[in-house]
């Protein structure tokens, strides 16, 4: 190895030396900073990190939770002898920290749980690092949101007529449970929000009646560690326009129309024929007498004799 050699190292050397920093920024992670936490529920804090060199499974990575402030006091370890007596058995890794993800579960949240909590990575053999610039800081809620109802105005009869009820959570691994004051067909989903935030949804189907009209329905959420919370709705029910409420009094009018109209006509040739016959049965009669006056005096004084035939055409 000559003198031009040996430099040519120095410098390959250095380079790798210089750009140590920049592989230092391997080591990031994101962490949603804010959370809403119900107290005596669950929270799952969404977390992934990256760190430096070839990716390990998850048995080379032990991942820890602490507190910002005091990262002695662990909150989450493998090993629960380092966990704050407070902690212990209430947090957990979801996901895996081979993928990368250091999503952190907190159970029966204390009010007092508030953090801010950081992550921290150690890889045996390679190095270890606390993600300090993103740590997440919980406010509690001590009782829960309530329900929102989301529904038409009014509701018509017999047909189907949709409620929706929906909660906004952040313990997606204990969903809240939504259940109604009247049951029939229920469908429960769950959407994600992004930031931890979940919404838990459940739809009923109702076929109101009119006895139905301003009944109530109500829709409660029941909440991982026990806490409920519930809101009413008032259906309005409309009577349904029916096409018989058309076809019944059309018929009922057309029929006595016609009915009326047929009696008319019966009456009619009934009292003909009685016309007739007493005219024909005395010929000098009154009524004889007084037809052809009339007779005379309309048509200006023709044949007398004629009226009784010309009645019958
Ligand atoms: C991390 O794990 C949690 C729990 O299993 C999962 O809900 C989430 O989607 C994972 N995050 C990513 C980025 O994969």
């Amino acid at each position: 190895m000559d003198q031009k050699d040996k430099v040519l190292i120095y410098i390959w050397l250095g380079i790798g030396v210089l750009s140590q920093p920049v592989f230092s920024d391997g080591w990031t992670a994101t962490v949603v900073k804010d959370m809403t936490a119900l107290v005596s529920s669950c929270v799952v804090v969404p977390c992934s990190f990256k760190y430096t060199g070839a990716n390990r499974p998850t048995s080379r990575l032990s991942g820890i939770w602490h507190f910002k402030e005091k990262p002695k006091e662990n909150i989450y370890h493998e090993d629960s002898v380092k966990i704050v007596d407070n902690f212990k058995g209430r947090t957990k890794l979801l996901g895996s920290l081979g993928e990368g993800n250091c999503s952190l579960m907190m159970d029966q949240v204390k009010d007092h749980d508030n953090g801010p909590f950081c992550f921290r990575i150690e890889i045996p053999t390679h190095d270890q690092y606390s993600y300090v610039d993103e740590c997440v800081r919980i406010a509690m809620l001590s009782q829960p949101l309530k329900p929102t109802l989301l529904a038409p105005k009014t509701a018509t009869e017999g047909e189907p007529f949709t409620i929706t009820c929906s909660v906004m959570h952040t313990c997606p691994s204990e969903w809240p449970s939504l259940t109604w004051s009247t049951g029939e067909s229920i469908i429960t989903y769950h959407r994600n929000h992004g930031l931890g935030k979940w919404e838990t949804l459940s739809t009923l189907t109702l076929l109101p009646q009119e006895k139905d009209d301003h009944s109530e329905v109500s829709c409660t959420a029941n909440f991982h560690g026990g806490k409920t919370s519930s809101e009413r709705f008032q259906i309005f029910v409309k009577r349904k326009e029916n096409i018989w409420y058309i076809i019944v009094p059309v018929t009922v009018g057309l029929g006595t129309a016609v009915m009326f109209g047929a009696l008319c006509v019966l009456m009619r040739k009934k009292y003909k024929r009685q016309i007739v016959e007493l005219q024909t049965r005395s010929g000098n009669s009154m009524w004889n007498r007084f037809s052809r006056m009339s007779r005379r005096f309309n048509s200006g004084g023709s044949e007398p004799g004629s009226a009784s035939t010309e009645q019958r055409q």
